[in-house]
């Protein structure tokens, strides 16, 4: 995943603190500084062999860059910074110009992009007045945030990644991409791959969970899924690749907060899943509302020009978040607008989103020298590329009759079910509770979210076919057999509403619980600092244990929930997620042992809310807590004085990778090809992906009486390397089906990129350490095995 130039180019240490100081100090020095950078950059990604080409560059293809070069050589400035500048023309979401002259600016060139329309009629309106009355006919980009489908809701981005398995997410994004595309959308603010550690985080919910190697995986995946295998498709959309860069790291979990991320931390974790996108073809990259280390993200031009565009070669667009030019000025690194749209632009963010500061500034500061005409051409050189890719001149409008024909195709509902079906994380199951008996005469169903049937965050829901769970139920074991009680809504109840459902439950033979958040409390502007149970569920929950009667908690959410209590007196649990429009039948099938769960935790599921943020690849202390009984408070200075809290455990509810199943799964040991392993050759090998550095395998056997799917997992910890390095970190996994008895022997080939560590000189390299590989269920188990890695 790692470019050759960031091989052959290593940054001298001192370089990442300097670039940042000096070109805030100085615009002049700033301009000059990055044409030098360029200059020499540009040198080196040419001299350096890139492993993968990029495939916006092999769809557009030189001709399409002699288009751009000769509609570049007609256009005025003003019509060029108008391919800069990105307006919402449908509902607003945040705070924003509120510009309405949208057809007589598009007619004068001065918009590249619209966003939120989602009316193929609307769309072609407006393309229409571009193509047909603008001077130079150039077509509207039109977006969209396509975050878990278009119509066909899929499951919530984190519950897509649970179900560990690239080619579902790719498929569920070709569906999204087909059906936006039929509507005129053919750009989609999608993937966030932003490393989300911190539950607090509402936008957990969004992403692919807390690792960089499972989530550079799902980041190819979607924008392999958005983008087909050419993006002049019909059916394909450009992918938008979010929030650049470290947005997860929000302090305290707080939406828009600062971040602090060491520029160690930021390649080894931050950066990867973004690097996987870019390589994987990505079109477009949006930089982020955050802070980073001091440096607004839309204006840091060490990540955006130094690393993206110089050591990773990015060739497409990069647009800024909703109004994130706008907000330099309330971050306190510009006084106005102008100085706003200088930096923005300057840093590398090619179009202003929403703000109209480019609009508004960039004319003026190309007249006064601040803005070179030569990065004006290259902004739009990035625009026009994407639209020439897209086939964007050659097919400008949509076919209106036929676009309500691309949503809610039967295979498209049926891949919805089946992600959805493999995203639940089965979190307990005692004594077999699950799966249930079809032959159960009554159940009661209670609580809130039973009745939801599509759980969708970002775009409302559309009419579609959707079934609720509770009713998805009723067909499978007959209406009469389920009764239904509300028990509390989300956030207001009553006891006389608790108490029914306490009597219902007495009633019944089973209560299924339908608990958790509603689809408003993740994403976007939802972080929460309390993880628990909204409003009276909590209550509603330990009443109903307390009748005696067998309980199934099915917890709805976009992010782990800290419900001890649960945990240790409900039986059956399960995670759902934000399941999607097929959430329901599903969900009934997975109870009910028609699928046996196989999704696996892709975030570390927290005890309490003070352990945040919390994630199983973290580094060691110098004082971890070894045997020392964290179950008690400290009562000596042995087992007070290491890392650990004097009221709360160490360790999770339950680990990342984690996740039961309706059989069970023995691992033999773990065994490598080599444990002697050479650090000289595995750097000389770096960039090869043909030749393995190392196999390693094991056994697995299921052990129970159905067959079930496993996702075993490798991970590996290095000792003795220059910078500390995480206790575990995932390289590898496979999903395995097995029958019950059989066995397979799982096996993983690693490349020698698997074992480079961002060292101390800030280099990718392999350097001589202990190697301790485990290939296990979870990242907490299994039994490792050793190797060195001699220099
Ligand atoms: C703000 C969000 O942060 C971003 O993810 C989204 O794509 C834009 N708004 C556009 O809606």
């Amino acid at each position: 995943m790692l470019s050759s130039s960031v091989f052959s180019s290593p940054p001298p240490r001192s370089r990442y603190r300097l670039f940042h100081r000096k070109t805030l100090a100085n615009s002049q020095f700033q301009v000059f500084l990055l044409s030098l950078v360029l200059l020499v950059a540009t040198v080196v990604a040419r001299s350096s062999a890139r492993s993968k080409p990029n495939s916006l560059i092999t769809t557009a293809g030189p001709q399409t860059d002699s288009r751009v070069a000769s509609l570049l050589q007609k256009m005025t400035v003003e019509e060029k910074i108008g391919q800069l500048v990105q307006y919402s023309a449908g509902q607003p979401t945040g705070p924003g110009t509120g510009r309405s002259d949208y057809e007589d600016m598009i007619a004068r060139g001065r918009v590249g992009s619209l966003f939120n329309v989602v009316d193929p009629h609307q769309i072609n309106t407006y393309q229409h007045i571009a193509v047909e009355k603008s001077r130079l006919h150039i077509p509207i980009l039109f977006g969209l945030d396509v975050i878990h489908g278009f119509r066909t809701e899929f499951p919530i981005p984190l519950a897509l990644a649970s179900t560990w398995d690239q080619n579902l997410v790719e498929r569920a994004a070709r569906v999204a991409a087909m059906e936006a595309s039929a509507y005129g959308i053919r750009w989609t603010f999608s993937p966030m791959v932003d490393i989300a550690r911190d539950a607090r985080w509402g936008r957990m919910a969004e992403g692919s969970g807390e690792d960089p190697f499972l989530g550079s995986a799902m980041a190819a995946a979607y924008v392999r899924g958005y983008q087909g295998s050419r993006l002049d498709a019909p059916a394909s959309i450009a992918a938008c690749v979010k929030h650049f860069v470290g947005y997860g790291a929000a302090e305290g979990g707080r939406d828009y907060n600062s971040t602090e991320i060491s520029e160690h931390t930021l390649r080894e974790f931050y950066l990867p899943p973004f690097h996987a996108a870019v390589e994987a073809g990505a079109a477009s990259v949006m930089s982020a509302f955050n802070s980073l280390d001091g440096i607004p993200s839309s204006a840091n031009p060490f990540t955006l020009k130094e690393i993206l565009r110089h050591e990773w070669a990015f060739p497409g667009l990069i647009v800024s978040d909703w109004n994130a030019i706008a907000e330099l000025i309330p971050h306190g690194i510009a006084v106005d607008g102008a100085m706003a749209a200088r930096k923005a632009f300057n840093a590398g963010v090619d179009m202003d989103m929403v703000s109209s500061l480019y609009h508004e500034h960039l004319v003026q500061l190309v007249n006064s020298g601040q803005v070179s005409p030569s990065a004006i051409d290259d902004a739009v050189r990035h625009v026009l590329r994407v639209k020439f890719a897209l086939g964007l001149f050659d097919h400008p409008f949509v076919d209106e009759t036929a676009a309500p024909k691309a949503l809610y195709r039967s295979e498209s509902l049926a891949l919805a079910q089946t992600v959805a079906e493999r995203s639940f994380v089965l979190l307990k199951n005692e004594q077999g509770l699950l799966p249930l008996s079809k032959n159960t005469r009554t159940i009661a169903v209670i609580g809130p979210l039973a009745d939801d049937a599509s759980y969708p965050i970002g775009t409302p829901p559309g009419p579609g076919p959707r079934t609720s769970f509770v009713d998805a139920l009723g067909q499978l074991i007959g209406q009469e057999h389920v009764k239904r009680y509300e028990g509390t809504g989300i956030l207001e109840g009553s006891d006389e509403e608790v108490a029914a459902a306490v009597r219902g439950a007495q009633e019944s033979d089973v209560a299924i619980l339908t608990l958790g958040e509603s689809p408003e409390m993740s994403g976007e502007a939802a972080s929460r600092a309390d993880l628990g149970l909204p409003g009276h569920q909590e209550e509603l929950l330990e009443a109903v244990v307390k009748t005696g009667k067998p309980v199934v908690l099915v917890l709805f959410s976009g992010r782990p929930l800290t419900v001890p209590w649960a945990f240790e007196h409900v039986p059956a649990v399960v995670a759902a997620w934000l399941p999607g429009i097929r959430g329901g039948p599903a969900l009934v099938r997975a109870l009910f042992g028609e699928v046996n769960p196989s999704g696996r935790l892709v975030v570390t599921w927290p005890r309490a809310v003070g352990q945040e943020p919390l994630y199983y690849n973290a580094l060691s202390t110098g004082r971890p807590p070894g045997s020392v009984d964290l179950g008690r408070p400290p009562f000596d200075v042995a087992s007070r004085y290491v890392s650990r809290y004097i009221d709360q455990l160490n360790s999770p509810q339950f680990p990342f990778g984690y996740g039961q199943s309706y059989t069970s799964f023995s691992y033999g040991p773990t065994a490598i090809s080599n444990p002697r392993l050479s650090a000289k050759e595995l750097n000389s090998n770096l960039m090869s992906h043909a030749q393995p550095a190392f196999i390693a395998e094991a056994a697995v056997r299921n052990v129970g009486a159905r067959a079930g799917d496993e996702v075993v997992q490798l991970y590996i910890r290095l000792q003795g390397t220059s910078t500390a390095q995480p206790v575990r970190m995932l390289k590898g996994f496979q999903t395995v089906s097995l029958g019950p008895g059989e066995m397979k022997r799982v096996k993983f080939e690693l490349p020698a990129r698997t074992l480079a560590v961002w060292n101390d000189r800030n280099q990718f390299r392999v350097e001589p350490a202990k190697l301790t590989v485990w290939i296990s269920p979870d990242s907490a188990s299994g039994t490792p095995a050793e190797a060195e890695i001699t220099p």
